[in-house]
């Protein structure tokens, strides 16, 4: 039996803030109803609307969830107090296909450089890229000079360099399976950053991750602190992503990151993890919080089984980014990101996501956090099996 829908309901509606209401088969809408929506912006919209799936967990949990969310001591921590940073002169992205022009794009809206030089093997790309990103000046105001070509030497006088150039995995692939494809790339890219670019901190962003990172370490000669790798940041936003899911909070409520390589050795650590303050077992039952960290390992795998062609690239921009403010001070405390360890955590030799402190000159130094004895094994696991790939 249907509702009749009248004037009154629509104010009733308004008065309550609500902006859309449902006409359910069977609803009679009187024609004031109707003038009344129209005069107060209210949307009627035929039903039923469909909505969001409960997010399920078992009683105790969710009594937990209800209490602590409505906790008034909890405040969001945000991004913390609003640092300035300083800006690059100049930052070199080596590769500008999806991830590199979205660095670019990222960096120049955002003028934390004064050049922005991109360069790519395809004729063409990264002239045209860099046209496309001047263009946008008009519009935002903003001043970064963008550049692009196709010479490696363009890297010359960088501070930065983003090395994004390589081949992304198909649909079936690990990123393991890139290892020597852009193994090579890595190659030709660090003999140019080494000759041309010698005080650069490099970035690497090329799969497989922790992989490249030592080949560009080794291939450049550099000091350990000026080879990054970027992957914690994207798979810590991966993780935080599906937290706040399935807590049914917003991801600025959850404090949370991923260590290990950036492949299945990956390790979200859960016991450090905070939703508004509180350990994860307080909001989630622990199958729920075994799907979080699945999915944190498996979300790159999922974007590209959807696309068929080509890998994430917008998500793995704005990781890199992130990389880029804590180097220059807009964002401060411990990141997650590849390094070479030197007996941190029991591990030497091998390049792994570890959370360190960062600074205009790369790696400060390597935050030893407390983990738990499971956490520590499967980072020792992480670093053993980046080793066999390497062959070291
Ligand atoms: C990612 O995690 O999105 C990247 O490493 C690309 C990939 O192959 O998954």
């Amino acid at each position: 039996m249907g509702r009749v829908i009248g004037g009154e309901v629509i104010e009733d509606a308004r008065r309550r803030g609500r902006v859309v209401l449902e006409v359910l088969p069977g609803d009679i809408v009187t024609s004031l109803a109707r003038e009344t929506a129209l005069r107060l912006g209210i949307l009627l919209a035929d039903g039923p609307i469909e909505k969001p799936a409960p997010v399920k967990t078992d009683g105790p949990t969710a009594a937990r969830r209800v209490l602590y969310k409505r906790s008034a001591r909890w405040v969001a921590p945000g991004k913390g107090p609003h640092h300035r940073g300083r800006r690059f002169t100049k930052i070199a992205c080596v590769g500008a296909g999806g991830v590199g022009s979205n660095v670019a794009h990222l960096v120049a809206t955002a003028h934390l450089a004064d050049e922005i030089m991109l360069i790519d093997i395809a004729p063409g790309l990264a002239a045209a890229t860099a046209m496309d990103l001047n263009h946008t000046a008009g519009i935002t105001g903003v001043g970064t000079r963008c550049n692009g070509g196709e010479d490696l030497s363009l890297v010359a006088g960088a501070d930065v360099v983003v090395v994004t150039a390589g081949q992304a995995r198909r649909p079936g692939m690990t990123r393991a399976d890139l290892i020597n494809v852009n193994g090579r790339v890595i190659g030709q890219a660090a003999e140019a950053i080494r000759t041309q670019a010698p005080d650069a901190v490099v970035i690497v962003v090329t799969n497989p991750l922790d992989e490249m990172t030592v080949k560009m370490l080794r291939a450049t000669g550099f000091p350990h602190g000026r080879v990054l790798g970027m992957a914690g940041t994207l798979d810590s936003g991966r993780f935080r992503t599906a937290l706040a899911a399935a807590a049914g909070v917003t991801p600025a409520d959850v404090q949370a990151i991923t260590l290990g390589s950036h492949g299945d050795e990956m390790v979200p650590i859960t016991s450090r993890a905070r939703i508004r303050g509180r350990p994860l077992d307080v909001w989630l039952p622990q199958d729920q919080i075994d799907a979080c960290v699945k999915e944190a390992v498996i979300g790159g795998g999922q974007v590209v089984a959807l696309k068929k062609r080509g890998s994430a690239t917008i998500a793995p921009a704005h990781a890199a980014v992130e990389l880029l403010d804590y180097m220059r001070g807009a964002r401060q405390g411990p990141v997650p990101v590849s390094v070479m360890l030197n007996g941190e955590y029991g591990i030497r030799d091998v390049v792994l996501g570890m959370p360190a402190n960062l600074g205009m000159s790369g790696l400060l130094s390597v935050e030893e956090m407390r983990l738990t004895p499971a956490e520590t094994k499967a980072l020792h696991a992480a670093a053993a099996a980046v080793r066999t790939r390497l062959e070291i």
